[in-house]
């Protein structure tokens, strides 16, 4: 069972960023199944690994856009990236070094983040991104 799902009301209608968001969505299912199927440590880094590079590339992404539209909410927005980015990078650091395993409260808070920052920050730029062009 994946620990969380695509669906419309997630959608943006801006095709390269829906099609980032739902990679993210198989890379946190993918987190989840690694743990619910205890797999091994090297398998569960990889994927993290992968989880974290790809969600710093969407952002990038993201913010690429943020300064061709000249997004008016870029400052509040790049924060909650940096924010998220370093608490990542802080679990990341403390998985590798056997000081933290993936359990169900940091997929409880990966999913929840998600979810929101989707739904509340990234549907705000949605008409700014478009009407410099983002498809
Ligand atoms: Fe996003
Ligand atoms: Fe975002």
């Amino acid at each position: 069972m994946p620990i969380m799902s695509w669906n419309s009301t997630l959608a943006t209608g801006i095709a390269s960023i829906d099609a980032q968001h739902q990679q993210l969505v198989v890379y946190v299912n993918d987190l989840y199944d690694a743990m619910t199927q205890k797999k091994g440590r090297e398998v569960t880094g990889k994927i993290l690994t992968q989880l974290v590079d790809y969600t710093v590339k969407h952002f990038a992404h993201e913010e690429q856009w943020f300064a061709k539209a000249g997004y008016p909410d870029t400052q509040a927005h790049v924060k909650e990236h940096v924010d998220l980015t370093n608490q990542v990078k802080a679990f990341g650091a403390a998985f590798a070094s056997g000081k933290a395993t993936v359990d169900s409260e940091l997929m409880n808070f990966l999913r929840s983040w998600l979810m929101n920052h989707i739904m509340k920050s990234d549907k705000k730029y949605v008409a700014s991104l478009k009407a410099a062009g983002a498809s």
